[in-house]
Formats: C-alpha cells, sequence, structure tokens
C-alpha cells in the first residue's frame, strides 16, 4: 500500500510517529488506519490544539470574579416565585407544541467513562421496577405530551426528536430503537446524527496511538453539537418540518421533563432566542457551572474558576448571589440556532480536560497510566450563550427535574443509578400523596409522608442524594409517563385511596405488590 501521501501529510503536521509501527500492521489494518488518516485534517487539529492549550493557560491565570455579574430579576422565570404565571406559561408551551413547532434535540453523544458500561447511557436501566431504560421514558414523555397538546386543541401534532450520538454510540442507539420500534413514536419523527470526533493529544501536540495502527478518539464534547448540525443539515430538515423552537437535553437526567411545556411557553413569552434551565446551587462548594453575566455576556462559570469568597457570596434574601446551577438543558429559537451553526461556530473554542488516556510506548506496548498524560478537546453546548440577544434563565427544583446518572454505584455514592432510581420513585411518591393517595405498610399503617431526615434517598445539603442509611428508603413507587407527563391526571386514579407499596400505575392499570416482589 501507498503511504507516500499520508506521509508527506504528517510530516508537515509533525505527526509521523503516527506510522511508527506501520511494518507491523496487517494489509486490513494499514488500510483501516490510511482510511482514518485520509478523513482528518492535521492542520486544523493542530490549530485546536494551540488555541485550546493557550485559553485553557490564560483561564487558569485569572480569576473571573470581578468581572461577574449574577442573572438579573427580570430574565430570571422561576417555578416557585412565579407560580401564578406558571399555568399561563405552561398553556402558551402546550399551544405552541400542538401546532408542531416545538423539537427536542438529545445529547447522547458521550462515552459514560465514569458509569463504565459497554453501551450506550440511553440504554441504561436504573432498577425501577418497570425496568424501563432512560431512552424508554424520555420517549413516553413525548408521547404523552403530544396527547396532552392534541387534547387540548384538537389538533394531531408531533415533536421531532433529534439524537445526537457519536461514533461509538450511533449503531447500537438505532439498533435499540429500532428493535423497540421506536416506543410507539413514528420513525420518520426520530432522527439520529453523528458528531464528530477528535484525536487525544499529549501534551506537546502530537496525537496519541491506542493501538499500532488505532489513533486514540474521543467525541468532541456536546458542544460539538453545532459542527454537526451543520455537516448533517439538521436546521435545514427542522425548518422543513416547521420548527420554531428547540428544547436541548442530557440524556443522563432520569428526571428531564422533555420539550418542558412551562419552560418553552416562558421563554417564548419572554421572546427570548436563547434560554437555560437551571436549579439553585446552596452549597457554595458544590461543584456545579453556575450561569451568569461576564462582562456583560451571559456564560457558564465553572466552580473551578472562581474564588471561595465569590462562591459564598449572599444576596439579601440570603441566597448564594451566583446560585443559577446549569444542568444542560436548554431553549433555542430556530433563528438563533441558525445562526450559531452557520455563523458563530467557528469561533468557539474546545476547552481541555486533562485526561487518562491508555497508549502504545514505544515498544507497541498498551500502556494505562495511572495519572492524566494527555488531553482531549471538547466544545461545550453552553459555549453558545455569549450570542444571544435576549437571554432568560429558568429556575426549577432539583428534586422535581434533576438527577444526573453519571458514575456507577458504590457505597455513599452520587449520582448513580441508585440515587437516579429513588429520585424518581421519590417524586413519583410526591404525586401520588398531591392527588389524595396515600400508603400504608403491611400492618395498614399509613406511611409519613415525609421520610426521616438524613434518611436514604433524601437530599443532602448539596442536592445530592443521601445514602448512608438504608433503613428508610424511599416508597417505591412508579408511575408510567404514559399515564402522567407531570403529575397530571392522576385524582381520579389515587384521591382518597389507599395503596400498598410497590406501587406501579402503567396503562395496563394499577398494580400493588405487596411483598416488594417487583
Ligand atoms: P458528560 O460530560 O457527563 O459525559 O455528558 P458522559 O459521556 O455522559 O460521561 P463521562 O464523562 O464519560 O463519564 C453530559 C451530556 O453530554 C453528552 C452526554 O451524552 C451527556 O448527555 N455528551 C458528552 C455528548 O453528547 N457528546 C460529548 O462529546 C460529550
Amino acid at each position: 500500500m501507498d503511504i507516500s501521501r499520508p506521509a508527506q501529510r504528517l510530516g508537515e503536521a509533525g505527526q509521523s510517529h503516527l506510522l511508527q509501527f506501520w511494518d507491523q500492521l496487517s494489509p486490513e489494518e494499514q488500510a483501516e488506519l490510511v482510511f482514518e488518516l485520509d478523513s482528518m485534517d492535521f492542520k486544523e487539529i493542530n490549530c485546536f490544539f494551540k488555541h485550546a492549550m493557550e485559553a485553557s493557560g490564560q483561564a487558569k491565570q485569572e480569576k473571573v470574579d470581578a468581572r461577574m455579574e449574577p442573572v438579573p430579576r427580570e430574565v430570571l422565570g422561576s417555578v416557585t416565585r412565579d407560580r401564578e404565571s406558571l399555568k399561563y406559561w405552561e398553556e402558551e408551551g402546550l399551544r405552541c407544541i400542538s401546532q408542531s413547532k416545538v423539537a427536542v434535540l438529545l445529547l447522547a453523544g458521550g462515552q459514560g467513562t465514569r458509569l463504565g458500561v459497554p453501551y450506550p447511557k440511553g440504554m441504561y436501566d436504573v432498577g425501577l421496577p418497570s425496568h424501563k431504560t432512560l431512552f424508554q421514558i424520555q420517549a413516553e414523555r413525548i408521547l404523552k405530551l403530544e396527547q396532552l397538546a392534541e387534547q387540548r386543541h384538537g389538533t394531531k401534532c408531533c415533536i421531532p426528536w433529534y439524537i445526537m450520538t457519536s461514533g461509538r454510540t450511533m449503531e447500537s442507539s438505532k439498533e435499540f430503537f429500532s428493535k423497540h420500534k421506536y416506543f410507539g413514536l413514528k420513525e420518520d419523527n426520530v432522527i439520529f446524527f453523528q458528531q464528530g470526533m477528535l484525536p487525544a493529544m499529549d501534551y506537546n501536540g502530537k496525537i496519541i496511538l491506542e493501538g499500532k495502527g488505532k489513533l486514540a478518539m474521543a467525541p468532541d464534547g456536546n458542544g460539538g453539537l453545532y459542527r454537526s448540525l451543520g455537516t448533517h443539515k439538521i436546521v435545514e430538515d427542522m425548518e422543513r418540518r416547521g420548527i420554531a423552537y428547540i428544547h436541548v437535553y442530557c440524556v443522563d437526567n432520569i428526571l428531564v421533563k422533555v420539550a418542558d411545556p412551562a419552560f418553552i411557553g416562558f421563554c417564548v413569552h419572554k421572546g427570548a432566542d436563547c434560554g437555560a434551565k437551571v436549579v439553585e446551587k446552596t452549597n457554595p462548594t458544590e461543584a456545579v457551572g453556575v450561569v451568569c453575566k461576564v462582562d456583560g455576556r451571559y456564560q457558564v462559570v465553572e466552580y473551578s474558576e472562581i474564588t471561595l469568597t465569590t462562591a459564598e457570596k449572599r444576596s439579601a434574601d440570603g441566597r448564594l448571589m451566583f446560585n443559577a446551577g446549569n444542568v444542560a438543558n436548554h431553549f433555542f429559537s430556530l433563528p438563533f440556532l441558525k445562526d450559531v451553526v452557520n455563523t458563530h461556530e467557528p469561533q468557539l473554542q474546545h476547552h481541555v480536560a486533562q485526561k487518562k488516556i491508555p497508549y502504545v510506548d514505544m515498544q507497541g506496548q498498551l500502556i494505562k497510566p495511572d495519572k492524566p498524560n494527555g488531553i482531549k478537546m471538547e466544545k461545550f453546548v453552553f459555549d453558545i450563550f455569549q450570542f444571544a440577544k435576549n437571554f432568560v434563565v429558568y429556575e426549577v427544583l432539583r428534586e422535581d427535574e434533576f438527577s444526573p446518572l453519571k458514575n456507577a454505584d458504590s457505597q455513599d455514592g452520587k449520582d448513580n443509578p441508585t440515587t437516579a432510581r429513588q429520585a424518581l420513585m421519590s417524586l413519583h411518591h410526591r404525586w401520588i400523596l398531591n392527588a389524595g393517595g396515600h400508603f400504608i405498610d403491611e400492618n395498614g399503617t399509613r406511611v409519613p409522608a415525609i421520610p426521616r431526615h438524613g434518611a436514604a434517598g433524601t437530599l443532602s445539603p448539596d442536592g445530592s442524594q443521601n445514602l448512608k442509611d438504608g433503613t428508610d428508603l424511599p416508597i417505591k413507587c412508579e408511575i408510567s409517563p404514559l399515564v402522567s407527563y407531570g403529575g397530571e391526571g392522576l385524582e381520579k386514579l389515587v384521591n382518597g385511596r389507599e395503596f400498598h407499596a410497590a406501587l406501579v400505575i402503567d396503562e395496563s392499570g394499577i398494580h400493588e405488590h405487596v411483598k416488594n416482589g417487583l
């Protein structure tokens, strides 16, 4: 096989080491390597590396504290502080949905390294009584919302679901949907597209080999969204379908209110081009990014970018001044998204994530480093807030809307399958109580509505779920999204009734499994 052309390109880009094992590769491996090299623009990659390292060096030096301002009240909507407007926003959102103007866009291209399963996170079953996966829960919420909008406005509608995957998650995600008949959605309305990948580099800008003929490749971050929207002409597809508003969210939040009508209605009412859903940060040292203004423009400032003094600052009402915790849950108008894709995307810079990247040494031995040995380059989905002309923020309750699945289960763990499962069951328990239902134990005694403080499944001060005390687990209770999207419509089923856990309410009825046999 002739490698003079790739060899020359690599030489010009200072990446010739990628061919160091060429003579030891089989003809098939050689062909695969050449194919991969041909698809890459090394000059561009070197440029990304240079800019990302420069920006990261600068960020380390200067904290942004002095340039930060909190989100002003006039752009802020809150489910707790604006109760009287909620119904109106929800109506507005449902109206937009009924006119088929709303699409959802799922970010599902991550590698899920911390969770550590060999398949896409959306296919994960956190162990609910129904054993539904994250993909199924989200699909059913979309279906239910379409039904609610249709009932309210008497018109058939659809919420197209755009799913961004990566080289590593595309095929298995598609197969999974096909095997499950798209969970009742129309195949045409579930649109998969693939984000880009970038090579991992060592600190000197050399691409890392993870095999003798294989580059260490990783998805280019959830902000890779904007480039891939352009590559796959997704905005054009949205235009063809008459979409006006897009709700973007992450695959791993089990509580996500997909296409949340109240959030959409709030953003539309405000005439926003871009909006962010946030949860209140209550603990100054919680490692969560906060939405705020820096030099007059909106952005997410990571915990590591500010001093503790700033993180601890409080407003007159006693709440943290910088408390708009980012949960990667966004609203975009289509013109804004189009502008980002067509005009602003090239201005976005990659962030540097230092990682332990397995590599082959000079002898071709695979080494798994125990400390970071290189970087991955990633863009973030929120990097585009700076381009918004009318940015709004919508604050919701963490216990109702945010419980991400990041880690594998472990004692004392945070954001893992157990906390995700318990967050959902605890929410559904509250829905039953609010609709007038009750739980009783095996002796017929009513189970107290509020679990003991500090019991397993309750929230710690930092908002993470408490798993330490296993004596008072939340009631096992699951309500299918096909029955209720956000707690509505349950009175007729549960008001004045008493139930034994585990309780499952689905399309086929109410099921009680007294011995917790689920
Ligand atoms: P995370 O940053 O938590 O990454 O992604 P992850 O892949 O889920 O998990 P780790 O860090 O490897 O353990 C937040 C959201 O962004 C998506 C993920 O799928 C998740 O929904 N994401 C992340 C992408 O779509 N593309 C990426 O390149 C990275």
